[in-house]
């Protein structure tokens, strides 16, 4: 993206829910084990919502840390875009009920659906508008309550995936070095079959059958989806890296999405990174979806992984499929 005016990540705020599910916790409900769990896919453990509580709810508490952490008032944002495949209902947006949570009405947004890439995608989408100079202060986030599309009576499924929301800040970059640099993105609709929700959508509206037939939980062919997802994330890597005549070794930290640990080992080692090169935390969280990057990133900068000036390179690959990576310098 050759920007009008360089973009910058201005800060980071995350929230998960307190409740935890551990592997062991769901080794009671289906025939799984702590064992098979970690071993396949690195997970330990998951946050999961409480009743009553969804999408918008995470993504008001994300938003509100982002704005602890920089003195923003949010009253400042200017547009807000979320990320996510479990809003809160149809509609309105969960970015309308987010405005109305957040008590801002001059802030105008919507809501962006690319499952696993949708903050990534959503990331390029408000660097737009600020590097256009249509907006100063874009918020995005990240929110998903996978929990509320997961069937746990499915095994396969159940394990993988949990709640959380995070959001960041765009704005002018202070130091045009230190900015959103380009961003590489691509959409295979074939892989449509191997992860989607089949019920609930036009297609097949919710009724007595759909539900009885459990058509309102994510249905996914692991195999297809992690092949797709191993050879991607290292293509997308590389597509983005040469156009911008850089190599891996140049990256100072990959923040993947984190679907499974052993995507994000076989990426970096097809790319060559190090280990202290890549982040890994989805041990903690599971697959949250919109969730994981800026989850990554919180964790990155508690851990003082990143520094000013570092090059990062987000790479996301998830349902459609979707493919999606950015590239930036750190501004702070
Ligand atoms: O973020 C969106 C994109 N999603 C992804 O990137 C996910 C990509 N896929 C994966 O991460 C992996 O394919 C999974 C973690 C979903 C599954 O791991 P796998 O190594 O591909 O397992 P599999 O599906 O090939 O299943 C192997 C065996 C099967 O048993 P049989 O047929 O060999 O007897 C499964 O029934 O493991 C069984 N299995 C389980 N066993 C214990 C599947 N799930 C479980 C489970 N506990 N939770």
């Amino acid at each position: 993206m050759k920007s009008v005016r360089p973009v910058q990540v201005s800060g980071v705020g995350c929230y998960v829910p307190e409740r935890v599910l551990t592997n062991h916790d769901l080794s009671k409900i289906v025939d799984t084990s702590d064992e098979w769990i970690l071993q396949r896919t690195g997970i330990s453990e998951r946050r999961i919502v409480d009743k009553g509580k969804a999408t918008s709810d995470m993504a008001e508490q994300a938003v509100r840390c982002l704005c602890a952490s920089l003195q923003l008032d949010p009253g400042e944002i200017e547009l807000l875009i979320v990320a996510t495949v479990t809003p809160d209902m149809f509609f309105p947006s969960t970015a309308c009920l987010l405005q109305e949570k957040l008590n801002i009405r001059h802030t105008w947004g919507f809501d962006l659906s690319a499952a696993c890439c949708g903050f990534v995608y959503s990331l390029s989408v408000g660097a737009a508008f600020v590097a256009a100079g249509l907006h100063s202060r874009v918020v995005v986030v990240g929110s998903d309550t996978m929990s509320s599309i997961v069937d746990y009576q499915d095994r396969a499924t159940c394990v993988i995936f949990g709640d959380g929301a995070g959001a960041v800040l765009l704005e002018p970059a202070e130091n045009p070095e230190n900015c959103l640099i380009d961003f590489h993105h691509e959409v295979d609709g074939s892989g449509g079959v191997h992860l989607n929700m089949p019920a609930g959508g036009s297609l097949l509206p919710s009724s007595c059958e759909t539900v009885k037939n459990r058509l309102h939980y994510v249905k996914q062919e692991g195999q297809p989806v992690f092949k797709f997802a191993t050879r991607k994330m290292e293509e997308a890597s590389r597509i983005i890296l040469r156009k911008n005549n850089l190599t891996p070794q140049d990256i100072c930290l990959l923040l993947p999405h984190q679907a499974n640990a052993r995507i994000i080992r076989g990426t970096a080692d097809r790319l060559g990174l190090r280990e202290d090169q890549v982040v890994i935390n989805l041990h903690k969280y599971g697959n949250t979806t919109a969730a994981t990057i800026p989850l990554a990133m919180q964790d990155a900068l508690a851990e003082g992984r990143l520094k000013e000036g570092d090059l990062v390179l987000l790479a996301s690959v998830g349902a459609g499929f979707t493919v999606g990576t950015a590239l930036l310098r750190w501004a702070f």
